[in-house]
C-alpha cells in the first residue's frame, strides 16, 4: 500500500471533498496517513476564500519541493486554488504532478496513471459536475455520529466579492435518490446527525423520485423518514433562498435542528446593492421575522463583511444596528479582501487596513457580547445533547446542543453516538459544560 497525505484547507464541503478523495484512491492501493513524513503522495485540498490563500499554496509547494528532492512523492493540488490558478500552478511549480478543480476529483486515477506511466504534469478544471457524483464511489464519507452530506454545489449568485461562482462553477443539485442512498449509508454506519452541504444549499433544486424538481424543504422531509437518523442540519444558506416551505419545515419536522447560518454581511443598503447581494436590509429582516414565527428558539448564525469598498461610518453603524436588533447566537465576520478577477477587487473607494480593523474589532465585540448571552441564557436549562466523541478527561464526552453548541459532560462517555438530556451548568467561550441529567438530580438530592 501506497501513503497518501491530504491536508485540507478551507470550508467543511472540502472535508467532504477530501474524505471522497481518499475513498476514491483506497481500491488504486493508497490508504490515508495522518504525516508527510512516509507519504508517497500529497494531496493540497485548497481554499480561495481568505487573503493570499495562492500565495500561501505557493510557500507550501516550496517545503514540498525540497521533500521531493529528497525522495519519490506525487504532488497534487486540489480544492479552489486549484480551479482559480490552474495553469499558473503548472507553470510557477513544475514539482507539483496533479492539479485538479473541485468539479474533477473523480478522474484522480486517471491522472495518477497517467502520470506514472507518462511523466509530466496533468490539470483538470472543466466542471462536468454531472459526472462527478456519479462517478465517486459508492460506500460514502467515513462514518461518525455526525456526518456531511453533499447536495448542492456552486453558485450562480455572483456576489461582487466572492470567489465561488469562478473556482465551485454553476449551481448544480443531486438528484434525491443520489442523496438519500447516501445519507441511508451513513446511518448504516452509525450516523445520527446529518447536515447537508452547499454553497447555497437552500437554493437545492434536485431531481425527485416523481421527476419533479424538490426544493430543499421537501428533500429535508424525505430525510427525515429514514429510520434512526435524529437530526438534521443544513448550510450555507442564501437570504433570497429562505422560502416558506423551508421555513416552514423548520416549524414542522421535528429532526430539523433550530438553528440556521443565513449570512447577512452587511447592514447598509447601498453596500447590499454594491455586494449585489439581491436583497435589501428589511427584507433580511423581515425574513428573519418569518423564521422565528416559525421557530420562536431558532438559534441565529452569520457572516459579516466589515470594510467592503465605500462603506462609510454610517454604513458600519447599520451593520451594527442590524446585529443589535437580531440577536445572533453566533457569527462570523471578515476584513473584505480583494479577490483578483471579482468586480470588488477593481472598486476604486477601497478602505484602509486600520478603519477595516477597528470596524471589525468593535463587530466582533458586539457578537461575542451577543453570543455569551444566547449561552448565558442555557445555564440551567435541560439540551437534548448528541455526543459525538470523548474529551481530553477521561469518562468526558464532547456532543453539540440542538443550537449547534459545544457542550463537555463528564462520566458521559457510554453515551457517546446518543442523545442525553443534559443539565447545563456553566458557560465557556466555546463550550458549554453540563451533567448528564440523572446525575444533575442525583445531586440535587444530597
Ligand atoms: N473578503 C472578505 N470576506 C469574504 N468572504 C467571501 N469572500 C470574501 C472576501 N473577498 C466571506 C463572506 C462569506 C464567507 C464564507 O466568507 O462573508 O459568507
Ligand atoms: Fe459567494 Fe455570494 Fe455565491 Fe455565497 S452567494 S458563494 S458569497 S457569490
Amino acid at each position: 500500500m501506497k501513503k497518501l497525505f491530504i491536508k485540507t484547507y478551507g470550508c467543511q464541503m472540502n472535508v467532504y471533498d477530501s474524505a471522497r478523495m481518499a475513498e476514491l484512491l483506497a481500491p488504486i492501493g493508497f490508504c490515508p496517513s495522518d504525516t508527510l513524513d512516509d507519504a508517497d503522495m500529497v494531496i493540497l485540498n485548497t481554499c480561495h476564500i481568505r487573503e493570499k490563500a495562492a500565495e500561501k499554496i505557493y510557500s507550501e509547494l516550496g517545503r514540498l519541493r525540497q521533500q521531493k528532492e529528497k525522495r519519490k512523492l506525487t504532488i497534487a493540488v486540489a480544492g479552489c486554488v486549484a480551479q482559480a490558478e490552474g495553469a499558473e500552478i503548472i507553470a510557477r511549480a513544475p514539482q507539483v504532478d496533479i492539479v485538479v478543480g473541485p468539479q474533477s476529483y473523480h478522474r484522480l486515477p486517471e491522472m495518477i496513471a497517467r502520470i506514472a506511466r507518462s511523466g509530466g504534469q496533468a490539470l483538470e478544471t472543466e466542471f462536468p459536475a454531472l459526472e462527478k457524483f456519479d462517478a465517486l464511489p459508492n460506500d460514502a464519507s467515513p462514518g461518525g455520529v455526525s456526518a456531511f452530506l453533499t447536495v448542492q454545489e456552486g453558485c450562480d449568485k455572483f456576489c461582487s466579492f466572492c470567489v465561488v461562482p469562478y473556482t465551485r462553477g454553476p449551481e448544480y443539485s443531486r438528484t434525491v435518490a443520489q442523496i438519500e442512498a447516501e445519507a441511508v449509508r451513513l446511518v448504516a454506519r452509525g450516523a445520527k446527525e446529518l447536515t447537508l452541504l452547499g454553497q447555497n444549499v437552500n437554493a437545492y433544486r434536485g431531481e425527485g423520485p416523481d421527476g419533479k424538481t424538490w426544493s430543499l424543504a421537501d428533500l429535508l422531509g424525505r430525510l427525515a423518514n429514514i429510520d434512526g437518523l435524529a437530526r438534521l442540519r443544513y448550510m450555507t444558506s442564501h437570504p433570497r433562498d429562505m422560502s416558506d416551505d423551508l421555513i416552514a419545515a423548520h416549524r414542522d419536522l421535528a429532526q430539523l435542528m433550530p438553528f440556521l447560518h443565513l449570512p447577512a454581511q452587511s447592514g447598509s443598503d447601498s453596500v447590499l446593492r454594491a455586494m449585489n447581494r439581491g436583497h435589501s436590509v428589511a427584507e433580511y429582516r423581515r425574513t428573519i421575522d418569518r423564521i422565528r414565527a416559525a421557530r420562536p428558539d431558532i438559534a441565529l448564525s452569520s457572516d459579516f463583511i466589515v470594510g467592503f469598498p465605500g462603506e462609510s461610518d454610517a454604513d458600519f453603524a447599520a451593520t451594527l444596528a442590524l446585529v443589535r436588533d437580531v440577536g445572533f447566537a453566533q457569527a462570523y465576520s471578515f476584513k473584505y479582501s480583494r479577490r483578483p478577477g471579482t468586480p470588488a477587487a477593481a472598486a476604486r473607494k477601497q478602505i484602509p487596513d486600520g478603519v477595516k480593523e477597528a470596524r471589525l474589532q468593535e463587530l466582533q465585540t458586539a457578537l461575542g457580547e451577543q453570543r455569551a448571552a444566547f449561552d448565558t441564557n442555557s445555564v440551567g436549562r435541560v439540551l437534548e445533547v448528541l455526543f459525538e466523541k470523548a474529551g481530553r478527561r477521561a469518562g468526558q464526552a464532547i456532543g453539540r446542543s440542538p443550537y449547534l453548541q459545544a457542550v463537555h459532560v463528564e462520566n458521559a462517555a457510554a453515551h457517546i453516538g446518543a442523545i442525553g438530556r443534559v443539565h447545563i451548568d456553566a458557560v465557556f467561550p466555546n463550550s458549554l459544560k453540563g451533567r448528564l441529567v440523572a446525575e444533575h438530580e442525583k445531586a440535587m438530592r444530597h
